[in-house]
């Protein structure tokens, strides 16, 4: 296990760029073997997720070669095997192999896939789905066989609307005879960024980004090369962090659109951004005042930036309420910002109040989870002394070299085994 170790209240200032979205190429890759080609993406990011993913293709008999941020992926020899549980346990994202797998060989076969502890994260909604286009599911002590004769479009109208279940349903879709209809569908950039990728491939996907997909399957899809969006959380965490320690800090290579809920949130806090087309710049810190924050799907306040954003709250003069209504534990990261010198009470599991402002002080703290980890390095970076985080692996999955990247604008941060 690695810790990451930072000396506190060092002003930033220089560029971070921006790299691929860990939530569309999690869904990309494994939405890669529909076709029986070659496929090139670009834009990968450097992340442990991205690797556990290409242990399940090896494992598939699929030929991949994960390169300096590009993944050449050839299923031409691929064999519908058994995923391994170990290898599906690693991430949440392994979950695609269902609908890719039931799309291409109307059979499937994996264990419930893994992922941060961050509430209960059913995927009822995913097997409805398939069930909806002629699926059976069988499910025996969390491991799922999932076979079909064959898969007929048809209406499928989601209870909530799920990013993974879409993209899943998406994937099942693409292949099936007639047309599907996904109503109440997921609006999320990583939803678009997966359906104009199956449509380079020679799907026929519309209306991905609003609440009602159409997908009219084909027979056949082809290979293509594809460049995986900009990451909004990655570059969400980072607005952040420039809001807080910026001196002329460019977060740089980002789409402004996708995290317009976070960066009207800060502006309301009083933070002086200056967005340009694919770029938020802060040229130095302020005085902040309290806000409210209510999680949404998109595009609403991304559950994904409610934990880095806790830091920021606790410089904010006033009281400021978190309401989190996409997972039922997404405070984990909240005893050590307390342990750290923060006020802060949560009730019911589901709402913060943030009394601030406070000061921080360094002390040896836990990454409980991706998101959660990355709050702990942000009040690492505003915390007055040294501060320890142990279990980072959880926030290397998700965030490529976020010791490189902040160090390069003046970061006193590193990296211990
Ligand atoms: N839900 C159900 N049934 C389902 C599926 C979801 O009830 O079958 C519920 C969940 O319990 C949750 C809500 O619907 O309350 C939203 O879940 P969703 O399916 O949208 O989440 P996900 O697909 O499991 C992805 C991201 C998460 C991100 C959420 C929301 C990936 C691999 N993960 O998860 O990312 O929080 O969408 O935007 O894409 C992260 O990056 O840290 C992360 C957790």
């Amino acid at each position: 296990m690695s810790s990451i170790v930072i000396e506190g209240n060092h002003k930033l200032s220089g560029e971070i760029a921006i790299g691929g979205a860990k939530n569309s190429a999690v869904a990309l890759i494994p939405a890669a073997i529909l076709c029986g080609d070659k496929v090139l993406l670009k834009n990968v990011p450097n992340i442990s997720d991205i690797y556990a993913l290409e242990e399940i293709l090896s494992s598939l008999g699929v030929d991949v070669e994960l390169g300096d941020h590009f993944i050449s992926i050839d299923s031409s020899d691929m064999i519908n095997d058994v995923i391994p549980c170990e290898l599906s346990s690693k991430l949440r994202a392994s979950y695609y192999f269902m609908g890719a797998l039931l799309g291409k060989y109307k059979k499937v076969k994996m264990c419930f896939p893994g992922g941060c502890s961050i509430g209960q994260r059913p995927i009822n909604l995913h097997l409805k789905g398939f069930e909806k286009l002629g699926a059976h599911v069988e499910e025996e002590d969390g491991n799922f066989t999932i076979t079909a004769d064959k898969l007929i479009g048809d209406d499928i109208f989601l209870d909530v609307p799920s990013v993974g279940a879409t993209i899943n349903i998406m994937l099942a879709a693409v292949l099936a005879g007639g047309k599907t209809v996904i109503d109440n569908a997921a609006m999320e950039p990583e939803i678009v960024d997966v359906a104009e990728f199956l449509n380079q491939m020679g799907a026929q996907i519309s209306g991905a980004g609003t609440p009602k997909i159409e997908i009219i399957g084909v027979e056949k899809l082809h290979g293509t090369t594809y460049s995986v969006v900009p990451d909004r959380i990655e570059a969400g965490t980072y607005v952040i962090v420039a809001s807080l320690l910026g001196k002329n800090l460019k977060v740089t290579g980002l789409i402004p659109s996708h995290i317009e809920s976070l960066t009207s949130k800060l502006e309301e806090a009083g933070v002086k951004l200056d967005i340009g087309k694919n770029y938020v710049r802060v040229s130095r810190g302020g005085n902040y005042k309290a806000i409210d924050v209510k999680t949404m799907v998109y595009p609403g306040f991304p559950t994904d930036l409610q934990q880095p954003l806790v830091p920021f709250l606790t410089k904010c003069h006033g009281i400021s309420h978190i309401e989190e209504t996409i997972y039922e534990n997404r405070f984990m990261n909240i005893p050590d910002t307390v342990k750290m010198g923060a006020s802060i009470e949560v009730f019911d599991n589901q709402y913060a109040s943030i009394y601030g402002k406070s000061d921080l002080v360094g002390k040896v703290v836990v990454a409980t989870d991706l998101r959660g980890g990355a709050s702990m390095v942000i009040c690492g970076l505003i915390a007055d002394g040294i501060t320890t985080i142990n279990n980072v692996e959880h926030i290397l999955r998700g965030y490529e070299d976020i010791v490189g990247k902040l160090r390069k604008v003046g970061a006193h941060i590193k990296i211990v085994d």
